[in-house]
């Protein structure tokens, strides 16, 4: 099987000073036959909601066994065996991987009604889940289902220019910063103009939230109300001559919008593109 590589740097100890104790951490993707397996490409998340029933389709195997439920056993292990073996029609380079005689072991035992056998090969059949998880998960839940930012644009209401979102955020982060040098150092009109393009920015990001976000309620919750009426403190601040207030609103603005945004979106955007190489 291919194996794609790829290496993570994790700087250990708290300074440049300790680089000699540098780690590295390797993750491995999944095959590319993957993707057809997930939205876009398919119309739904096939291959998560396999996954799903595989873990129901386990528990109810062994709880049957448990209660010497013969005729139930055997339909949820027929059922178990179905979905198992789609792993290796949906992804070939996965079909060597299987262990598909642990299911014939499974279902002689279940024939004989041998509740210790039966056991014995459901572990091992969990073992051989849990070996392809401990490779795969992680990297296919952040190439598949993390949302993609690369591919949204935030389009200018001003020049109606599209800009992808990595250029909005630095032009985000200079507004802001604009706003903290010239506030503090008495440049009022330099500080009021940055604010101005800063609010129209945001307005700008605000309607690229519905490309994944159907409700309106997710924009309100970082760009709304509190956000507004944060920046309406620093104006008057500005205004007023008051840097304690501008500040302290700046400040909270910076949490409200910009840090809780990040902490929902960026991290996972960061690693997704990093995965697949954007
Ligand atoms: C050859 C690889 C492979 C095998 C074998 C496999 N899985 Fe998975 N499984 C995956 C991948 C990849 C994911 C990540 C999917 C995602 O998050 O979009 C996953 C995710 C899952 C999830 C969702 C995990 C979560 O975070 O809630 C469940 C549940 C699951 N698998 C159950 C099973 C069970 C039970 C078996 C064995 C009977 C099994 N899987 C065998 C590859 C495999
Ligand atoms: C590329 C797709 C995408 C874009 C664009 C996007 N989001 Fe999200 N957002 C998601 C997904 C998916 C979740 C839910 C899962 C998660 O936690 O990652 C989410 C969760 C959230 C949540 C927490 C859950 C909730 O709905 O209350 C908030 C708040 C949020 N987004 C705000 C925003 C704002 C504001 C914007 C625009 C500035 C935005 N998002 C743009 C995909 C996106
Ligand atoms: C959708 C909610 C959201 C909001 C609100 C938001 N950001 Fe971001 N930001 C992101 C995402 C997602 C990324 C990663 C984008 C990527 O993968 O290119 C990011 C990345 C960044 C980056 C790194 C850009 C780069 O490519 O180097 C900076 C700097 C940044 N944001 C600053 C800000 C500032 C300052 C604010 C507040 C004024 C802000 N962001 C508000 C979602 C948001």
């Amino acid at each position: 099987m291919m194996r794609f590589l790829l290496a993570l740097a994790l700087v250990a100890g708290q300074s440049l000073l300790a680089a000699d104790e540098e780690k590295t951490l390797s993750l491995q993707l999944p095959p590319a036959s993957l993707e057809k397996w997930y939205r876009p490409a398919n119309k739904r998340d096939v291959w998560l909601h396999t996954m799903f029933r595989l873990r129901r389709e386990m528990q109810a195997v062994s709880e049957y066994a448990a209660l010497e439920d013969s005729a139930r056993l055997k339909k949820w292990l027929a059922r178990l065996e179905k979905d198992y073996l789609s792993i290796g029609e949906m992804v070939p380079e996965w079909k060597d991987e299987l262990e598909d005689g642990l299911l014939k072991k499974m279902r002689t035992a279940a024939a004989a009604g041998d509740a210790e056998a039966m056991g014995r090969w459901q572990r091992k059949l969990g073992k051989s889940c849990q070996s392809c998880h401990a490779e795969y998960k992680l990297t296919a839940a952040l190439l598949y289902r993390a949302p993609d930012f690369s591919a949204v644009k935030v389009e200018s209401e001003e020049t109606l220019e599209e800009e992808d979102y990595s250029r909005v955020m630095s032009r985000l982060s200079l507004l802001l910063n604009r706003v903290k040098i010239a506030g503090e150092d008495g440049r009022q009109q330099a500080a009021t103009d940055a604010l101005g393009q800063l609010e129209q920015r945001l307005a700008d990001l605000g309607g690229s939230c519905s490309a994944c976000h159907k409700q309106e309620s997710a924009r309100e919750i970082i760009l709304g109300r509190e956000a507004k009426a944060s920046l309406a403190h620093v104006r008057q601040g500005l205004e007023a001559g008051d840097q304690k207030r501008t500040g302290r609103y700046l400040g909270e603005f910076a949490v409200g919008v910009c840090a809780d945004c990040h902490a929902i979106h960026r991290l996972q955007s960061n690693m997704r593109r990093l995965l697949s190489g954007d």
